[in-house]
């Protein structure tokens, strides 16, 4: 009897576990349509404007292949990849039409939802696809929207997985005006909007006040992804700021957009340096991604971010909150509670004045190398990066780094 409740509780757990596992693993239509290179140029697209993941979240869902030379006709004309994602989402239907399915509609005719009605910005019958059963065993395709002529026939089913995806191939793209209309590309994107909408005000009105928001708005069309610190940090991190110089601040903010476009998989899967809008030749203004179980960080010589969020994902331009403002090493130094007397007499033993002036010839030689102290800028007394030496002694260990992370986290804290 006692037992019974436990056990009720164990199946309960373990049935949701497979549900979750089975939901998870339902299908990927990328790897469906990999088996077909007839169809590798939709495959392709379907994977650059995302609408693979939104495929494979879908439980029930019809995908109209068209082959290379269908999807070569639209591509002559350059559409935006915003376009193009239009366009495709009129072929992916909310509903299951399997081979059979198709030569047995109800009434011989019907409208199918498509993911491009499902985005609300599909005007009026717009977005739905109507099928028609026509002479001769043929089934006719046309977008709503479009002339009542069927622009594409059913040539083959390619995979089903009956009842949750159907890959068909029909002859032609299903031209529709509303999905074809230009899309606004990134260029009109609103980036300190939508920063300010959702958690990160003080940055993008920081960013606003700026030179640095030009940087990011150029940056828009060719690919950015822009790492921002959430409100409460950066209010906390503001007193900082205003004691950089103009330079500096340009700096810091364009030290949180990196020039080109990362989606959070990228990220997983491409840990190292990464090179920001501030990186400028000797100026390395770079952070490392790095994975930490599910989550990924962002390492400064001086903090460790994490990613907390996602506010946008399209190609070109991804867009994330972290919990730190990310401090470079050019401008901060490590806020060791020992400070070392060690740097001037090993400055003196190093290598003589002239040498030293030399500049480094960009040579793949490794990281810790180009950060020795040959960099010390004693030729540049203005520049910030003077606080460089106590960030570079503690670099090579990891209790020097902890040390380092726990004095940064109490100067932080105590601000
Ligand atoms: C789907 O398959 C492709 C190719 O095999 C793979 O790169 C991708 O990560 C898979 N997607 C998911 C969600 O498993
Ligand atoms: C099929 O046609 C009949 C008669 O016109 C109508 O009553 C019925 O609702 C139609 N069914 C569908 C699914 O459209
Ligand atoms: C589909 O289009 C054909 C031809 O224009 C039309 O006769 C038919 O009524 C349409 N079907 C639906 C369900 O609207
Ligand atoms: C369809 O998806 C469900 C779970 O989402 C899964 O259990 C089933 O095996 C899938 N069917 C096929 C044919 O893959
Ligand atoms: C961007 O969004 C903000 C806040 O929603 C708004 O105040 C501003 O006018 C917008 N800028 C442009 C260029 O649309
Ligand atoms: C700003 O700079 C002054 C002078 O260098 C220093 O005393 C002060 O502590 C700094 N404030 C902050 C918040 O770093």
């Amino acid at each position: 009897m006692q037992l019974r409740p436990a056990i009720n509780a164990g199946t309960l757990v373990l049935a949701m576990v497979m549900l979750l596992f089975s939901s998870v693993h339902s299908h990927n239509v990328t790897r469906l349509l990999a088996k077909h290179p007839e169809f590798s140029t939709f495959n392709h697209y379907l994977t650059l404007t995302h609408l693979a993941d939104e495929i494979n979240q879908k439980t029930t869902i019809t995908v109209c292949a068209v082959d290379n030379a269908a999807m070569n006709g639209i591509l002559s004309k350059h559409p935006s990849i915003y376009t193009i994602k239009n366009m495709l989402s009129v072929h992916i239907l909310l509903d299951y039409f399997g081979a059979k399915k198709l030569h047995q509609i109800t009434n011989g005719t019907a409208l199918a939802a498509t993911m491009f009605q499902a985005t609300g910005s599909a005007p009026g019958s717009a977005g739905f696809v109507n099928i028609t059963d026509l002479k001769g065993g043929k089934v006719g395709f046309a977008a709503e929207d479009n002339d009542g002529t069927f622009a594409a026939h059913f040539v083959k089913s390619v995979e089903e997985l009956p009842y949750n995806i159907s890959v068909i191939q029909i002859s032609n793209i299903l031209p529709s005006e509303a999905a074809e209309a230009p899309t606004p590309g990134p260029s009109q994107l609103n980036l300190t909007g939508i920063l300010s909408a959702h958690g990160c005000k003080v940055f993008a009105d920081t960013l606003l006040a700026s030179d640095a928001e030009k940087t990011y708005e150029d940056s828009l069309d060719g690919g950015l992804t822009v790492f921002c610190p959430i409100d409460d940090a950066f209010k906390a991190f503001l007193p900082k700021y205003k004691n950089l110089t103009a330079a500096g601040k340009t700096a810091l903010l364009e030290y949180h957009g990196v020039p080109v476009f990362q989606s959070m998989s990228m990220l997983k899967s491409n840990n190292g340096l990464m090179n920001t809008l501030a990186t400028d030749g000797a100026s390395k203004y770079d952070f490392t991604v790095q994975n930490d179980g599910e989550e990924v960080t962002l390492k400064t010589k001086i903090v460790t971010a994490k990613i907390t969020g996602t506010l946008f994902d399209e190609q070109p331009v991804a867009i994330y909150t972290i919990n730190k403002v990310l401090l470079p090493r050019e401008l901060f130094k490590a806020e060791a509670p020992t400070p070392a007397p060690a740097p001037a007499p090993e400055e003196a033993a190093d290598a003589p004045k002239p040498a030293k002036k030399k500049k480094k010839a960009p040579s793949p030689a490794s990281e810790s190398d180009s950060d020795a102290p040959a960099e010390s800028p004693d030729d540049d007394p203005a520049d910030q990066t003077a606080d460089d030496s106590a960030a570079v002694r503690f670099d090579r260990g990891g209790f020097g780094q902890l040390v380092l992370a726990l004095s940064v986290w109490l100067g932080v804290s105590l601000l």
